[in-house]
């Protein structure tokens, strides 16, 4: 088979690192992909980054860099979006920028197009703008008159603009969206047609000149193409549309589909057909919104704080874990929510107990009672059993189930019914008992390596169609149950016995350990805390007293160089430490301190210090303190930092500080 399959994931914001919602979508995209490779499709993967637009030129002038090295560094910087997918595994063919000049210069070309074509027109924008969400609103779309994607307050805007005419292609998407299955799930078509069609489409705002990271309008110097022309479209210049870096648009283009979050339903399936009828090209074959990974009910932001590194959870679970993890567990069209416990729960469940116990009996008893390899001729048997029957039948019809979850963008229904298969098979080894068999290898020797032929067989379907979601994993099971290349094809799914029945089997590393419940969650905090506070500012300081202060007051402060003979801390309180000190005078001076967090009283007793003298004496916790100790106050990653200001040992005590 030479089919084409072209697939895309959204290219995605470099306004601050990549989360785990992120990753689903790219995962579920990858595995999607995959699934199509198996097949024999040639597949085309696309992702990319979108790295134009107002909020990325804020980011990078608050950073203090330009807005090329602000997205440089989320996109190709350490730990950044390349990192991430190398990471994850992804296995996408091609990788897009919005900044690559191929498609910058395609952009402009498409622009013009239209505006010839006579579907881009000049007008003013009047509206309300969502700045996080980059989104234009008609007062009618506000919610609460607030943004109705993020719920937060909008502004007015006014400004020369390009619009486009998506009034005009109104009836033809509409048609589209209710006549076709252009757009799953179903359920989406309803919002789309009733919340933003029948409304009124109103044309759509093209380009802007309050800002100037974007796309040049090369033919009206001051505007920039504005977001979804722009990030649209790099679904065809990827491919080599109006540009010469590739010449694959013929080939793949029309998309097979473009997943997408559904939040930016309404921009693939309005405003990209009506873009596309513009330019007079072929129309994708479908969009599918998936649903949002929330957390704690609500989702998941850089703004908010409630963030999930992906980087925490790969490491420490394991890449495919994770990618199981977020196929199995959400239903592919709907949210669901993420929990650190539902992770650990479904590894411990499904991978450590069923797959991993499946795979490691099998083999232990393979190698066991057989020394690594079964005797030849195993795999049939005069007079099967019904359960033998049971699985060789789950496990071959396997696959159709398979297809048709997959086919329909059901991800964790097609891995409901692999781990339907596994559940029997781990039955079948207690209904046959094999160490009861092997007990008499003369007599029931044949019928032994029978049973685990059919467990390894059984593991072996599981693993072709397990091969999507957790790729490197898969391997190390073809390894160790001895699958050679040909009996882990797509055919061989469906085919009972591809598994040679001599294969050499090994019993070897647990491909996926059980984990520590407790322990893993206590990590997993320490961990999200250390990652919160390295991505605060390292130092903070208040900022200088613009008021000034003449010399006579200044001069007014005592400030002594001070001894220190004593310290205690102060009962009762976890704060306070109670000084005793030599001043110069020959009286002792007793000042109490707020420093018992940075300091213990014992490492302070004879340190010369500077304290502030003439202060009037204060009570705190029923004890006097006459004067302050001076230190220097920063923050360093959200956290108040205290030193005290410690003097050479030379300095006499009363010496005057000026
Ligand atoms: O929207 N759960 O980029 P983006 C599931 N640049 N999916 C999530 C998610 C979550 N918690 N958070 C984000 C953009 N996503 C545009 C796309 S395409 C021409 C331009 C998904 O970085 C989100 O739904 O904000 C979207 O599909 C993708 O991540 C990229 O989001």
């Amino acid at each position: 088979m030479n089919e084409k399959y072209y697939i895309t994931t959204p290219i995605y914001y470099p306004s601050d690192k990549l989360h785990i919602g992120h990753t689903y979508c790219t995962v579920a995209t990858d595995a999607l992909a995959r699934y199509k490779r198996l097949q024999g499709y040639d597949v085309m993967f696309l992702t990319g980054t979108d790295e134009h637009g107002q909020k990325i030129e804020d980011k990078a002038k608050e950073a203090g860099v330009t807005p090329q090295e602000f997205v440089d560094r989320i996109v190709t910087g350490e730990r950044g979006v390349l990192d991430l997918w190398k990471l994850m595994n992804i296995s996408n063919d091609r990788f897009i920028r919005t900044t690559d000049d191929y498609h910058v210069a395609a952009i402009q070309k498409i622009f013009k197009k239209m505006y010839d074509n006579g579907d881009i027109y000049k007008g003013t924008y009047k509206g309300k703008y969502c700045k996080p969400c980059e989104s234009f609103w008609t007062e009618s779309q506000l919610v609460d008159g607030k943004c109705p994607d993020c719920g937060r307050e909008v502004q007015d805007a006014e400004e020369e603009a390009y619009f486009f005419r998506l009034s005009k292609y109104a009836d033809k998407v509409q048609d589209l969206l209710e006549n076709t299955d252009f757009l799953e799930p179903r359920s989406r078509v309803n919002e789309m047609v009733n919340n933003f069609i029948k409304p009124g489409l109103e044309d759509l705002c093209v380009s802007r000149t309050s800002f100037t990271w974007g796309v040049p309008v090369d033919f009206d110097p001051g505007h920039v193409v504005y977001v979804w022309v722009d990030a649209l479209s790099n679904y065809i210049t990827a491919l080599g549309f109006m540009n010469d870096r590739y010449n694959d648009y013929e080939k793949y283009w029309p998309c097979d589909v473009h997943i997408v979050g559904k939040e930016i339903v309404r921009f693939h399936s309005i405003i990209w057909p009506a873009m596309l009828m513009s330019l007079g090209e072929p129309l994708p074959k479908k969009v599918f919104g998936h649903g949002w990974l929330l957390l704690d009910g609500g989702k998941m932001s850089k703004s908010k704080g409630n963030v999930v590194d992906p980087y925490i959870l790969a490491e420490k679970f394991g890449v495919d874990a994770l990618r199981f993890f977020l196929m199995r567990t959400f239903p592919f069209g709907s949210d669901g929510n993420f929990s650190n416990e539902l992770l650990i729960q479904t590894i411990n469940t499904d991978l450590a107990n069923d797959l991993g116990n499946l795979l490691s009996r099998t083999t232990a008893m393979v190698q066991k009672y057989f020394g690594g390899a079964l005797p030849e001729g195993c795999k049939t048997w005069a007079t099967p059993e019904s359960f033998d029957t049971e699985l060789i039948g789950m496990a071959s019809g396997l696959r159709e189930k398979y297809q048709a979850a997959m086919d329909t963008f059901a991800p964790h229904k097609a891995l409901e019914e692999i781990f339907k298969v596994i559940q029997r098979a781990n039955k079948y080894i207690d209904e046959n008992a094999p160490w009861a068999l092997a007990k008499d290898m003369d007599q029931n020797g044949a019928r032994l390596a029978h049973v685990l032929y059919n467990l390894l067989e059984t593991t072996c379907i599981c693993g072709i169609l397990l091969t999507p979601f957790m790729p490197g994993s898969m391997d190390k099971l073809f390894a160790q149950i001895g699958a050679a290349p040909e009996a882990r094809t797509w055919e061989s799914a469906a085919v009972w016995g591809s598994l040679s029945d001599t294969a050499a089997v090994t019993k070897g590393e647990n491909l996926f350990p059980r984990v520590d419940v407790e322990k893993a969650l206590q990590e997993l905090e320490e961990a999200a805390e250390a990652a919160k506070k390295a991505a605060l500012p390292p130092l903070e300081f208040e900022p200088l007293l613009e008021e000034k202060v003449d010399f006579d007051t200044f001069c007014k402060n005592d400030l002594r160089v001070v001894k220190v003979k004593d310290c205690q801390a102060v009962k009762k309180s976890n704060k306070l430490l109670k000084f005793t000190l030599d001043d110069g005078t020959g009286t002792d001076r007793q000042i109490l301190s707020g420093i018992a967090q940075w300091y213990k009283p014992e490492e302070l007793i004879g340190k010369t210090l500077a304290a502030i003298v003439n202060l009037p004496p204060r009570k705190m916790m029923g004890q006097e303190s006459q004067g302050m100790l001076l230190s220097a106050v920063h923050t360093e990653h959200g956290e108040e930092r205290l030193n005290l200001i410690m003097l050479n040992d030379a300095i006499p005590a009363g010496a005057k500080l000026c």
